[in-house]
């Protein structure tokens, strides 16, 4: 299952040995200059945040989205310390009722940045609060009840909100709509991701050197979160051979022995895959049915195991469902039919 497997892109904290929360803020970039990658992101986001100083106003809300552990979170706090605002931290599922929400924008001051992460699992009550908020900067709140119930609007500081969803698709349009700003996070490139394992060494003060730090780039499925996670496993490794550098031989074998191969794949990956070229003929295949017949979670396999197969060009995404390209064929060392 996805939780056990080292190359889960989300953040694993079930108990204080494996929390990786406290290493996430250590490592976790504080400036653009820091933050790696996403260049064209990155890019835009300056000229917003310089322009809105500029005028002395708050920058206009941000919607980004993207699979997770590809810097999220991270890119929202450089924001807040690009624009030297606060930010206030919080999630769809953690804002139950339209009350909370209220609480927390008549909290807000001026030019802060509110982070709501898996913005689309807001419930429509607390949704129907945050329209006018987000347009006018207003809060209708309803006082009393039945007959004698009156409606007043409260006027709110002008505020930026940064959303964060792995699903751009789940967010109702009409919050979509209010978002001046909406920016996709790609996959990192191998390259990238080496800058990001020597920057993490760098901060953990341990010694890599680059084809070693390519190596694990090479094998993180496109994501930091778990470029940083292979690193320290590796360290693991060097540490017991009494390696003072990581050099390619030791996180080559530390990768192979976490089942891991040269193109970032794992067991799953490759039970998926093989499911749909044994029992669906390589596909097409519906979501539905793969999920089915590999006993995983429908949106597990959207946003953990899709958006790298496809990046790699193993797995196509068609009307009729999934297909297994001719690439992962060969990669698994099976022969290609040939399809009408
Ligand atoms: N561009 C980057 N440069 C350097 N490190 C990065 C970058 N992006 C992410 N990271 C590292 O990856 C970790 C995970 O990033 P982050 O928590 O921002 O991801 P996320 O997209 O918010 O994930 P989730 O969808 O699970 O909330 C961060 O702690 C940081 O160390
Ligand atoms: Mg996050």
């Amino acid at each position: 299952m996805i939780e056990d497997r080292v190359i889960s892109p989300e953040l694993i904290y079930e108990d204080e040995e494996t929390d990786e929360r406290v290493d996430e803020t250590t490592l976790r970039p504080q400036t653009f200059s820091e933050y790696i990658g996403q260049d064209k992101v990155k890019e835009n986001l300056k000229v917003y945040i310089e322009a809105a100083k500029d005028r002395g106003e708050a920058l206009d809300h941000v919607l980004l989205y993207g699979p997770p552990g590809l810097g999220k979170t991270t890119l929202a706090t450089i924001i807040s310390n690009e624009m030297s605002s606060n930010i206030k931290i919080t999630s769809g599922p953690a804002i139950e009722k339209a009350g909370d929400l209220a609480a927390i924008l008549t909290n807000l001051q001026e030019n802060d940045i509110l982070f709501i992460d898996e913005i689309h699992r807001l419930s429509r009550a607390v949704e129907e609060i945050l329209y006018p908020a987000l347009e006018d900067f207003s809060l209708d709140i309803v006082i009393g009840k039945g007959p004698s119930a009156k409606s007043i609007r409260l006027d709110l500081p002008k505020f930026t909100l940064v959303g964060a969803t792995t699903k751009a698709g789940s967010l109702s349009s009409p919050l979509r709509d209010r978002f001046g700003i909406i920016h996709r996070l790609e996959l990192y490139t191998p390259e990238e991701l080496a800058k990001i394992i020597q920057r993490s060494a760098g901060i953990l003060g341990v010694k890599i050197d680059k084809e070693a730090a390519l190596e694990i780039g090479s094998r993180c499925r496109g994501t930091p979160r778990i470029a940083n996670r292979l690193l320290k496993r590796v360290r693991d490794f060097a540490q017991v051979e009494k390696k003072e550098v990581i050099d390619y031989e030791i996180a080559k074998k530390a990768l192979d022995r976490l089942e891991i191969d040269e193109i970032g794949l794992d067991n799953t990956d490759r039970i998926m895959l093989n499911t749909i070229i044994e029992k669906f003929n390589g596909g097409p295949v519906g979501l539905e049915t793969l999920a089915a017949s590999i006993g995983e979670d429908k949106d597990t396999i959207e946003d953990v195991y899709e958006p790298y197969l496809m990046q790699i060009g193993f797995l196509s995404r068609g009307p009729r469902g999934r297909m297994v390209t001719g690439l992962a064929y060969n990669h698994l060392n099976i022969e290609y039919p040939n399809k009408k």
